[in-house]
């Protein structure tokens, strides 16, 4: 029988999406069977960002680690998964507020007993956001495996200035910062690597 592993995520610009995707390709090239489940949050945020100061308002609120509640998930959760993905990317240094609700409320019934790996997409910080969700996947008593993490690629200052232009909507045309900042988020590279880490998880799972 093939192992069978859950992917469960949440992905708010498409990053951690785009990424798990071609981890997931990997995955399955090896001859694994490959579910997915995306969490909702029932009121799910503005993209892009209407003002500043409403930017400012969820970082702050994520920075003190505010769940945002996602809608029931599916049956198949419940299964009897091999190996379960959770996914999603770093705010304020912390998981995302669906994620942490997603762990408050079905964290232990989806998870317990369960090998899990956490995959990460940020801009640049995730140690913090890494600790947290050990520390709950633990406590609901799952197996948190190592992580999986990716960076944005390009140099500060211009990421996080790229990030908060893309949260708001806003593109910079200049020659001049386009040179340093040529996109937001992962790079075409990464997705390969994710594509290979992927394929050598999979051998091993398959492994045993
Ligand atoms: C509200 C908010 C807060 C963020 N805070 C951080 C942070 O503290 N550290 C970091 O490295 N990235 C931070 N980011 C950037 C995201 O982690 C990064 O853009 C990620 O690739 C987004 O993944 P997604 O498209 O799947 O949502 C933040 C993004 C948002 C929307």
């Amino acid at each position: 029988m093939k192992t069978r592993v859950l992917v469960i995520y949440y992905s708010f610009t498409q990053q951690t999406h785009i990424l798990l995707k071609h981890f997931c390709y990997g995955l399955e090239n090896s001859g694994l069977e490959i579910q997915y489940e995306r969490l909702q949050p029932v009121e799910p945020y503005e993209f892009p960002f209407k003002s500043d100061l409403r930017l400012a308002n969820v970082m702050l609120k994520t920075f003190f680690k505010k769940r945002n509640e996602i809608q029931p998930v599916s049956e198949q959760c419940y299964q009897d998964w091999d190996y379960i993905v959770l996914a999603g990317p770093t705010w304020s240094y912390h998981p995302s507020g669906p994620i942490l609700d997603f762990m408050d409320r079905y964290g232990e019934s989806v998870l317990s007993g369960k090998k899990v790996i956490p995959f990460i997409s940020c801009r640049s910080y995730w140690r913090i956001h890494h600790l947290t969700i050990k520390r709950m996947l633990c406590r609901c008593k799952a197996l948190p495996m190592a992580p999986f993490v990716f960076q944005h690629p390009t140099k500060e200052p211009y990421r996080f200035i790229g990030l908060l232009l893309q949260l708001r909507g806003r593109v910079i045309r200049g020659k001049w910062f386009r040179k340093h900042y040529a996109f937001y988020g992962h790079s075409k590279a990464q997705g390969e690597e994710a594509f290979h880490y992927g394929e050598t998880l999979g051998k091993s799972m398959v492994e045993g």
